[in-house]
């Protein structure tokens, strides 16, 4: 026998046993969008690498060291298997000109790559449910964005998530900012870790973000950001603050919340599960202006949101808010003469009423057919023999209320109508 082949590592198969979970999500998903006015996008997975470290920024962890990069040995193109999905929206939008005397509310869904040590909840290949709102100064859309995923753990019955938002400012104030931060951890290099002391004159800002227990007094002794913003800028936060307030959607500013990726100003925010463990991020987001200007477009605006969707089903699962898995509602079984055309009959018969129907294919024993009715889970089994096919009848089996009748074929509709209670 030829040896067996395993899945790429931290890449995983979603199987039957817990695909109608994904397909319940993404229907609740596909109308909660539609609600908002949201339209659907589709990027490719592969795109130029130097997408991504223009947009996500060259010294972040992302571009640093999670990226599945490659040289296409047909051409010799850089090419990046996604790691998010708003550096290919935004691509998109720019080359399309999709913003040409237009706004867009877009979203997507799809797989993402990041070459991090698989743990729960963090994958190589990973969903992501991404949302985009471009053209809109805010803080109004800002409020939307959060309005609207609060309603989504509130369809989703999703309990326990926390709400973390801040302000970025502009660059400017991130600059100065940057500097006041570069001077105070200068002053500490003996407490700062090496990866620290690497980022200290590229992204000091990522050193906030630390999880070096021995670096946390400094990190909250540093240099607030807050301190540093404009009047344009603490004016939007506290629109968004004000905002939010009013829709009685509660929130914890934390000035730590810097993100992973070097795109955002402004507002950003992160809703935290509390069912997760370590990776507990479920969604992670906000404004990031400056992005459309830096690939090629007109300046304007854009905010937006990805939820990790594996987060999101473990902390549903976690709290039991997963469905049951859809029962089937009829397995025909037949042997004998002319009782499988019979079946073809009786089950287009009753499909085009509605009902789900598995026909038992391949033969075998009235006992081993019951078997394998049995474990499509089916609601009722329905029984053709030879002789049924004689009488013109059908036996109707309720596997909940284990009865048995010999209906005539032309009540059989309306006896599974009864029966299923539909
Ligand atoms: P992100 O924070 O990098 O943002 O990712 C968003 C979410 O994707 C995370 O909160 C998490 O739930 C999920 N996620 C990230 N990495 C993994 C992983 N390795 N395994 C499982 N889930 C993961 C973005 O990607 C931005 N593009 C979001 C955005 C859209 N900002 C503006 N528009």
């Amino acid at each position: 026998m030829a040896e067996k082949l395993s899945g790429v590592k931290g890449m995983n198969d979603i199987l039957p046993t817990n695909s109608y979970q994904w397909l319940w999500l993404e229907g609740k998903l596909n109308a909660w969008l539609a609600q908002y006015g949201y339209n659907n996008m589709r990027t490719p997975i592969l795109e130029s690498t130097q997408l991504f470290t223009r947009s996500i920024g060259e010294v972040t962890d992302i571009v640093e060291k999670e990226m599945y990069s490659f040289v296409d040995s047909l051409n010799g193109d850089k090419l990046t298997l996604r790691p998010e999905g708003t550096a290919g929206v935004i691509r998109a939008v720019v080359e399309h000109s999709l913003l040409y005397n237009a706004t867009q509310k877009l979203w997507y869904i799809g797989p993402m790559f990041r070459h991090e040590r698989p743990q729960k909840g963090r994958y190589r290949q990973f969903h992501q449910l991404g949302v985009e709102a471009l053209g809109f100064a805010g803080p109004d859309i800002d409020c939307e964005i959060i309005l609207m995923l609060s309603h989504l753990w509130q369809i989703l019955g999703l309990d326990g998530v926390e709400l973390h938002i801040n302000c970025l400012g502009n660059k400017e104030e991130r600059l100065a900012h940057r500097q006041a931060l570069i001077n105070y951890f200068e002053q500490h290099q003996e407490i700062l870790d090496e990866e620290a002391k690497r980022r200290l004159y590229t992204n000091p800002l990522r050193i906030l973000d630390t999880k070096n227990q021995a670096m946390q007094e400094l990190v909250t002794s540093a240099p607030r950001l807050i301190d540093y913003l404009g009047e344009d800028s603490l004016s939007h936060y506290n629109g968004w603050k004000t905002g939010l307030d009013a829709l009685n959607i509660n929130y914890i500013e934390n000035p730590r919340l810097v993100r992973g990726l070097d795109y955002y100003n402004l507002s950003v925010f992160e809703w935290v599960s509390s069912d997760l463990g370590s990776q507990s991020t479920v969604c992670g987001g906000g404004r990031y202006d400056p992005l459309l200007a830096e690939l090629g477009g007109k300046d304007n605006y854009a905010i937006g949101f990805a939820i990790g969707l594996e987060r999101l089903l473990l902390s549903l699962e976690a709290q039991g808010k997963l469905p049951q898995k859809p029962v089937n509602d009829i397995y025909i079984v037949s042997d004998g003469d002319g009782t499988t055309a019979l079946g073809f009959k009786l089950a287009a018969q009753l499909r085009s009423h509605g009902f789900s129907v598995i026909q038992n294919f391949g033969g075998g024993s009235f006992k081993a057919q019951f078997k394998r009715a049995d474990n499509s889970g089916s609601a009722l089994t329905l029984v053709i023999g030879e002789n049924e096919v004689k009488q013109q009848q059908v036996v109707v089996k309720s596997m909940a209320l284990k009865t048995q009748e010999v209906i005539e074929l032309g009540n059989v509709i309306d006896k599974v109508k009864q029966l299923i209670n539909r």
